[in-house]
């Protein structure tokens, strides 16, 4: 099962895999689709660790690197400083933090816990920069921006060194403005995505948007889970699937996250997913947990900051709720087809179950024209 895009990048299926784990991305590459780390989480050290890792075991297959920067943040325009960036913070939403933690029965983290999270995390221009420089000096087929137009020099520098530049959208607005920019693949992201996504349905973005781009390839993003998922991304009119939710319940990706959080997972419906602002201060796609609805709900609750405030007034409180298992309030980026998520499997058998139905699919409605 192949597109035009998938010709040219090498794939065998055009089935694109956002993920956190390098495991992950070596595996679905590996299998024939294309796996792009998410580097927000990284240092720029640590993201030139992960690639060399996955360049030693990807076996030369196409892979790619997912950076984040945004349109608008605080302290846009200037190096990120997490002093200058505290300070912006209200004593308001510490002490609601303290609050949570304390109604929850949050513990304290251990005297000797070293910390492991970054509080500034990589949405801001300068790290999606550093995270760039990095990435273009491994052989990646593809760069994908989220949460806004890549700026004019990450597109010449990855353009340079002969690397297509892929960003996503919630609107046909959005797409046009990264086709002007010199974008080479728009993602389309729908409402039922996990992680930042806007109001609009997949099943009504994708066409528009691939109608509004015109020869522009479109990835279709949100709600892909199966072969049949994916053909209908095909059927829409993009050139592929974009998937970022169906990897957290691989077998590869099971060191990222705690076993709650997994069993969460694999028990959630399709119902159990709310858009929230309370992560990074974007409307974002995650899992129910008592924290969403504190922060969605709470009539005491201060409301939420803009990026990259509301992740730093909680970066410590996370740490403290996955050190010491409470259930009440983990949880983590999901999209609706968290519903279908429902046992543990590995990226081989994803990617290639979702070919194969794809292609069973395809035949299927080929043969309703007699
Ligand atoms: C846990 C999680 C974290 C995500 N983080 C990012 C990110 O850092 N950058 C990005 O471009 N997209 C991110 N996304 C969105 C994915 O790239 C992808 O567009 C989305 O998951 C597709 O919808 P689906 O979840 O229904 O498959 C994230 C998604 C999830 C589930």
């Amino acid at each position: 099962m192949q597109t035009k895009l998938a010709k040219e990048m090498g794939l065998k299926t055009p089935l694109f895999a956002f993920a956190r784990s390098k495991e992950v991305v070596v595996e679905v590459s590996r299998a024939g689709g294309c796996g792009v780390l998410g580097a927000i989480a990284h240092t720029p050290e640590a993201l030139e660790e992960d690639l060399k890792w996955i360049d030693a075991h990807i076996d030369g297959r196409p892979y790619g690197v997912d950076t984040v920067m945004p349109m608008s943040y605080a302290g846009k325009g200037e190096m990120p400083d997490p002093e200058k960036l505290r300070a912006m913070i209200s004593p308001a939403h510490h002490e609601y933090v303290a609050h949570l933690l304390e109604k929850y029965g949050v513990g304290e983290l251990p005297d000797d816990y070293e910390r492991v999270g970054d509080d500034l995390l990589g949405w801001s221009v300068e790290r999606g920069m550093a995270h760039l420089e990095v990435a273009l000096n491994h052989p990646v087929a593809l760069i994908a921006n989220a949460l806004g137009t890549p700026p004019p020099e990450a597109i010449e520098q990855a353009h340079k060194a002969g690397v297509r530049m892929a960003a996503l959208c919630g609107k046909t607005k959005q797409a046009l403005a990264h086709k002007a920019a010199g974008v080479d693949i728009i993602i389309a992201q729908g409402w039922e995505a996990g992680g930042h996504t806007g109001e609009i349905a997949g099943m009504i973005l994708c066409p528009e948007i691939v109608d509004a781009v015109g020869d522009t390839p479109v990835l279709m993003a949100g709600g892909i889970g199966s072969g049949r998922q994916m053909a209908a991304a095909l059927a829409l009119g993009a050139q592929g699937a974009w998937t970022g939710s169906i990897w957290l319940t691989t077998e590869e990706h099971r060191a990222y996250h705690h076993a709650t959080v997994v069993d969460k997972l694999l028990a959630a419906q399709s119902k159990d997913t709310v858009r929230s602002r309370c992560v990074s201060g974007k409307p974002a796609r995650m899992l129910v947990t008592e924290w969403t609805k504190a922060w969605d709900k709470d009539p005491n609750c201060p409301g939420t900051l803009p990026i990259p405030l509301q992740w730093m007034v909680q970066a410590e409180a996370v740490e403290r709720i996955i050190v010491h298992g409470n259930v009440p309030l983990m949880g983590t980026p999901v999209g609706q087809i968290v519903g279908r998520m429902n046992k543990v499997r590995t990226c081989r058998d994803v990617v290639e179950s979702m070919a194969a139905e794809c292609a069973t699919v395809t035949d299927r409605l080929a043969s309703y024209r007699g």
